[in-house]
C-alpha cells in the first residue's frame, strides 16, 4: 500500500514537471523560431543586391558625384569640372581659410543661373573621410558605403537616414540651369529601405 501511495503522490508531480519543462521548451523554441524568422523572413541577398543596383545610376550621376569625386576640391556642371574660384576641400570640408562654403553657398539654392546651390550643411565630406566613389566597381562602391571606417561611422539604418536629408535630396531639385536626378526620388528611397530592409548585401564583384 506504500508503495501505491507513493507512487500516487508523486505521479501528479511528475505530470507537472513534465508539463512545466515541456512548456518552457516549446516557448524557446518558438521565441527562437520568431528571431529566426525575423532575420530569414527578410534577409534576401539577390533582392537586396538588386535594390543597390537600382541606386547605382543615381549614386554616379553628376549631382551627387560633385562631391563625391577624387581630389581635393569639388566638382561643377555635368561635366564635373574642377569647382572655380580655387574652392577646396579643407580640412573639415568646408572649406580652406577664408573661402568657406558658406560664403557662397546657403541651406538653398539662390535664383537665377550660375549663382549658388544650397541646401542644409552644404560641404564636403572631411580629408579623414573623403567618401570617394568616383572608379569604384559597384560592389565596392557599395562596401564602402557600409563601412562604418569610411561612411562617417554609419550604421546601414544611418545612411538610410543620411539619404533623406535635404543634402541629398537636393539632387532633385538643384536649382536653375541645373539638371536634376532623371529618375523618381520615391523610388530611389523605396530602394534604399528594400536594400536595408533585406540585410544590405552588396552585388557581387563582375567577373568580365
Ligand atoms: C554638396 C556636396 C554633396 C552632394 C551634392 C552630395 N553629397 Fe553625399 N555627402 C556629402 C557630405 C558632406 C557627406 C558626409 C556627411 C557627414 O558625414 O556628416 C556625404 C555623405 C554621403 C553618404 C554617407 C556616406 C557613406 O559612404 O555611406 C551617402 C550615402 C551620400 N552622401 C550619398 C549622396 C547621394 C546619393 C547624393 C546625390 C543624390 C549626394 N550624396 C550628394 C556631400 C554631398
Ligand atoms: C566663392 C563662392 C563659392 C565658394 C566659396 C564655393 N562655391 Fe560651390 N559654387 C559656387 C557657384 C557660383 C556655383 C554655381 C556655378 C554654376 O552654376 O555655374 C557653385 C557650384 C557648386 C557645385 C556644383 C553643383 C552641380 O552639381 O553642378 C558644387 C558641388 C559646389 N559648388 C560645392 C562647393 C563646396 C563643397 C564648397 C566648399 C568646399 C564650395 N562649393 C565653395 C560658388 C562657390
Amino acid at each position: 500500500m506504500n508503495r501505491f501511495r507513493q507512487s500516487a503522490l508523486l505521479l501528479p508531480l511528475l505530470a507537472s514537471f513534465l508539463f512545466l519543462t515541456s512548456k518552457a521548451g516549446l516557448e524557446a523554441k518558438s521565441a527562437n523560431r520568431d528571431s529566426v524568422n525575423q532575420d530569414s523572413a527578410n534577409h534576401d541577398d539577390a533582392v537586396a543586391a538588386a535594390a543597390f543596383e537600382e541606386l547605382v545610376p543615381v549614386l554616379r550621376n553628376p549631382r551627387c558625384m560633385n562631391c563625391h569625386s577624387s581630389g581635393d576640391y569639388p566638382r561643377q556642371g555635368d561635366d564635373m569640372h574642377r569647382h572655380t574660384m580655387e574652392v577646396r576641400r579643407g580640412p573639415d570640408g568646408h572649406g580652406l581659410n577664408a573661402v568657406k562654403c558658406s560664403t557662397c553657398h546657403q541651406d538653398h539654392n539662390l535664383p537665377g543661373i550660375h549663382t549658388p546651390p544650397g541646401a542644409p550643411d552644404w560641404g564636403l565630406p572631411p580629408p579623414s573621410m573623403p567618401m570617394i566613389w568616383e572608379g569604384l566597381s559597384d560592389h565596392h562602391l557599395c562596401e564602402l558605403l557600409k563601412d562604418p571606417q569610411q561612411n562617417g561611422h554609419r550604421s546601414v539604418a544611418k545612411i538610410v537616414e543620411h539619404i533623406h536629408t535635404p543634402l541629398v535630396l537636393w539632387a532633385w531639385d538643384p536649382g536653375e540651369g541645373r539638371k536634376p536626378i532623371p529618375s523618381s526620388e520615391n523610388l530611389f528611397l523605396s530602394a534604399v529601405e528594400r536594400w536595408a530592409a533585406h540585410g544590405a548585401a552588396c552585388p557581387l564583384e563582375k567577373t568580365k
